[in-house]
């Protein structure tokens, strides 16, 4: 293994098509002295730090390239064996089931993830850990929405009631985001009943956004007052501004616990850096906890690790059990149920 100097390069890549991606082949990530790990990562988020002090620590050099979750495992499985991926990194719990399934993943047996990682937060055999959580749960303006109302939202549900009729923005149908919540409430409540809750959105003319930034911003400026969103974007907008005019909810701490969802990693099938990929995978999940998951306001999946003090200040709440084999294999069914409800 080398031992080069301090690496960590972002190869930022428009990852188009199948047909690019098998031109494009292993190359991709070279472009000259190869780094030891390289990762393919869907997480849009500042990166740089935490792996620069991975390689302090180790030794061990990173490189990752950049992209959609859906496009990065598609170009893993057209690359197969020759992947110069070692390491695979998602922003959806359902995108890591699915790698598994697919096969790019390769088990790890390791006590110090097992130990650091929740249950429902990893896969029973290794393919896949949760290392970042994130909250996706009610926003709201202060200056329009009567905390008495806010009270009562207590489920998604709530969204739906006529009150917010023509006030509520979410995120569009195409989002991992938005499929796995509504795969969660299907998970939950039965595919009839989450048809009523997203019919109770569209019925209250849902204005549909394109990110989260943009419908937190619509909130602020009282394009909309209320809207779901994940918790870190909202504590990003405060970081930059801290007048920035908009309040975060703690959804359903009645009934089923706020949605969550996790940012994870498995290591690549084949690779033949499985001990420092391992070793990564360990670090992120524990002494590199912080700077991991810090850095985009995030949460810690390790129970042992506190939240940063601006995610802290949004309060401690109840989280509903992730499951990713549901929000996996119930995307189909949750893309449809959106464009049955006329989400859109
Ligand atoms: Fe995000």
């Amino acid at each position: 293994m080398k031992r080069s100097a301090r690496t960590v390069r972002t190869v930022v890549t428009a990852l188009a098509t199948a047909a690019t991606l098998a031109v494009t082949g292993c190359s991709a990530l070279g472009g000259g002295e190869e780094a030891d790990l390289q990762i393919y990562t869907a997480r849009h988020y500042d990166l740089e730090e935490a792996f620069a002090a991975f390689t302090d620590e180790t030794g061990i050099s990173v490189e990752f390239l950049s992209g959609d979750d859906a496009e990065l495992l598609e170009r893993l499985k057209a690359e197969g064996d020759s992947t110069p991926a070692d390491i695979f990194m998602t922003v959806d719990a359902g995108m890591l089931w699915n790698a598994a399934e697919q096969g790019v993943l390769e088990p790890v047996s390791s006590d110090v993830l097992d130990a650091a990682v929740p249950e429902d937060l990893r896969d029973p055999d290794g393919q896949w850990y949760g290392l970042a959580m994130r909250a996706r749960t009610v926003v709201y303006d202060p200056e329009s929405v009567d905390p008495a109302d806010i009270d009562a939202v207590d489920t998604y549900e709530a969204l739906g009631d006529p009150q917010w009729a023509g006030r509520v923005c979410m995120r569009d149908e195409t989002a991992s985001y938005t499929q796995s919540l509504v795969a969660s409430l299907i998970d939950l409540h039965g595919r009839e009943k989450a048809l009523e809750i997203v019919e109770g959105w569209v019925a209250n003319d849902v204005q549909i956004m394109s990110n989260d930034v943009e419908l937190l911003e619509a909130i602020d400026a009282g394009g909309c007052d209320i809207g779901i969103s994940n918790h870190y974007y909202l504590a990003r907008m405060l970081e930059e501004d801290p007048d920035f005019d908009v309040e975060l909810f703690w959804a359903s701490q009645e009934g089923d616990g706020t949605h969550v969802n996790i940012s994870g990693a498995g290591l690549v099938e084949g690779t033949e850096s499985a001990p420092e990929a391992q070793q990564l995978l360990e670090w992120l999940a524990t002494d590199g906890q912080s700077a991991f998951v810090d850095a985009n306001h995030e949460l810690p999946v390790n129970p042992e690790v506190e939240p940063e003090p601006l995610v802290a200040s949004f309060g401690e709440f109840d989280r509903m059990p992730v499951d990713a084999q549901a929000y996996g294999a119930l995307n189909s069914d949750a893309v449809e149920l959106l464009d049955e409800a006329g989400y859109r």
